[in-house]
């Protein structure tokens, strides 16, 4: 894809080991400036929260990192935008992709599946979308290659996919955002006879949930329309978990379009492979902000608070669960 060049390495050709731990604290301070706000109502407070405390912890991470995805652009927000430049300036030059609160209304409600994200690649390694949405599709692991296709019609994909499987269409599992805009999309998947998992948000968790079971423990496959951002994480988190996942950006207006032309991207139309929107080798890191399917969320103790994080590399397709025991006296100091 000519608009989007081929990534550098890092000065030492690979992605630092412990930088994944590092994207991991990162991510455990987000879910737990958020996870305090849950069920308050109120979702740009509960977002706030989680893009200062994780803008504060990126800051001292040895990296000379610039946000390549971020929470806006630099109108838009003043931490974590596009654009910003990140870590202390010593180590290892890498481009971050960033949801400090994926879910924010999950968490003003109290829902489920609330995620604090991030991913780290070598410079130029993501897709720099614009702030609009994607159609997605994404699938699990060991898979035949394009098993699904996002242009194929929803009965193809789930044939093709329950074949793949060994199981019948009506054993398979379909996660989809539930907006009026999937309506058609919802009584597709319901005519073909599977069964559907409709979710309030959060679509990153959801693709991420198909590397990590089958009928009955995780969708097989997501499908809709969510955020370009998140089809960028999510893209990230697959390329790390051996998954598959198509995306085509939805510009809806000249402002859209433009903003698009803006990023260096020319071809509206073009669909994205995980190939195409992570370029090279990437680590991906989560953590729960609330209870869901993939993680459990931020659980208040006694004298401390627990988090449970997931850190995934590429190069070596290690999936690490990361559960940590925050000290309330030492978070107090
Ligand atoms: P944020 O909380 O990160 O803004 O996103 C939540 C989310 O559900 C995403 O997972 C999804 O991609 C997007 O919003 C869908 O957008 P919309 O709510 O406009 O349908």
């Amino acid at each position: 894809m000519a608009e989007h060049d081929a990534p550098q390495d890092n000065p030492d050709g690979r992605m630092d080991r412990n930088l994944a731990l590092e994207a991991v604290r990162a991510t455990e301070c987000a879910a737990l400036a958020s996870a305090r706000l849950m069920g308050h109502g109120d979702e740009r407070a509960a977002d706030q929260a989680a893009i200062e405390a994780m803008h504060h912890t990126l800051g001292f991470i040895g990296i000379d990192g610039v946000i390549a995805v971020g929470e806006g652009d630099a109108g838009e927000t003043r931490l974590l935008h596009s654009g910003e430049r990140i870590g202390t300036g010593a180590g290892p030059s890498v481009d971050i992709a960033v949801d400090a609160l994926e879910g924010s209304t999950i968490v003003a409600r109290g829902g489920q599946n609330a995620l604090s994200v991030i991913a780290f690649a070598g410079q130029g390694g993501f897709l720099n979308p614009p702030r609009v949405y994607m159609d997605k599709i994404a699938v699990g692991p060991d898979l035949p290659a394009d098993v699904v296709d996002l242009d194929a019609p929803p009965r193809d994909n789930l044939s093709a996919l329950a074949a793949a499987k060994g199981v019948a269409v009506r054993d398979l599992l379909v996660c989809i955002l539930d907006r009026p805009r999937h309506e058609s999309l919802i009584a597709e998947v319901r005519a073909c006879g599977a069964r559907v998992m409709l979710i309030p948000d959060g679509d990153v968790s959801a693709a991420i949930a198909t590397a990590h079971g089958g009928p009955d423990v995780g969708p097989d496959i997501y499908l809709g329309t969510g955020g370009a951002a998140e089809g960028v994480l999510a893209a990230a988190a697959l390329k790390c978990a051996g998954g598959q996942m198509q995306g085509r950006l939805r510009l809806r207006s000249e402002a859209e379009r433009t903003a698009a032309m803006r990023l260096g991207i020319v071809d509206f139309d073009h669909k994205y492979g995980i190939a195409d929107m992570v370029k090279g080798e990437v680590m991906f890191a989560a953590t729960g902000v609330t209870h869901g399917a993939l993680l459990q969320g931020v659980r208040r103790m006694p004298h401390g608070v627990v988090t449970h994080s997931v850190v995934m590399r590429s190069k070596s397709g290690t999936v690490r669960y990361i559960t940590a025991f925050h000290q309330q006296r030492r978070r107090e100091e």
